[in-house]
């Protein structure tokens, strides 16, 4: 018999802490000389191919006009190894400080657009502006990733997920369900 749950009303501005997917990303940007790092945990996967990804940029971040100048960012994935640099790089602006400098983190030319890959994250996704058009209203950019680099270990990458709050999941035990699938690529 499986459980049925006796739900309780639940404050609307905290549905975040059980719908936030993760893993929770660095993005990177460069725009005039100058290269910056956010931390970011609203994003969604939106497309196979071309190989589209949205995210939610706040304007009172300074990667947003950055980002939105440039038309360009790289998507870096950290994994529990790096939670102190992410909660750090998350509660910094890059107006006037260096975070690549201020966290020790590598930079590494990216191939096809200006913002540099982390050289500490096990993935990197160059990303490329595919849709602007809900900027203006709700900070969302829509992305085509035009170049991806993944290492080829670990497998099952401890990336972090964030609960809000200052809480994080790691991500954990790996199930193989794949007999039960039909449809391909799910
Ligand atoms: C765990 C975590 C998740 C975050 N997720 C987002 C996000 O999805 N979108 C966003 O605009 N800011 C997010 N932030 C806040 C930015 O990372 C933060 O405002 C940062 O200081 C921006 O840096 P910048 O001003 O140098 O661009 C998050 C911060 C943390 C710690």
């Amino acid at each position: 018999m499986k459980k049925i749950y006796a739900k309780k009303d639940y404050p609307l501005d905290q549905i975040r802490r059980h719908l936030e997917p993760g893993p929770i990303v660095l993005v990177t940007s460069h725009w005039q000389g100058r290269d910056n790092i956010m931390t970011m945990g609203w994003h969604m996967m939106m497309e196979f191919t071309p190989a589209l990804f949205g995210c939610l940029i706040s304007t009172i971040d300074h990667s947003f006009e950055m980002i939105r100048k440039s038309k360009e960012c790289v998507i870096n994935v950290p994994t529990v190894d790096l939670a102190d640099e992410v909660v750090g790089i998350g509660n910094s602006h890059g107006t006037r400080l260096d975070k690549f400098r201020k966290f020790g983190l590598t930079r590494v030319a990216a191939e096809e657009v200006g913002a540099p890959l982390i050289g500490e994250c096990y993935a990197s996704f160059e990303c490329r502006l595919h849709d602007g058009s809900l900027i203006p209203k709700y900070n969302f950019f829509i992305w085509e990733v035009v170049k991806a680099h993944v290492a080829a270990s670990p497998k099952y990458p401890k990336t972090l997920h964030y609960r809000g709050a200052g809480e994080f999941m790691v991500a954990g035990r790996a199930i193989d369900l794949r007999e039960k699938f039909k449809k391909q690529n799910l």
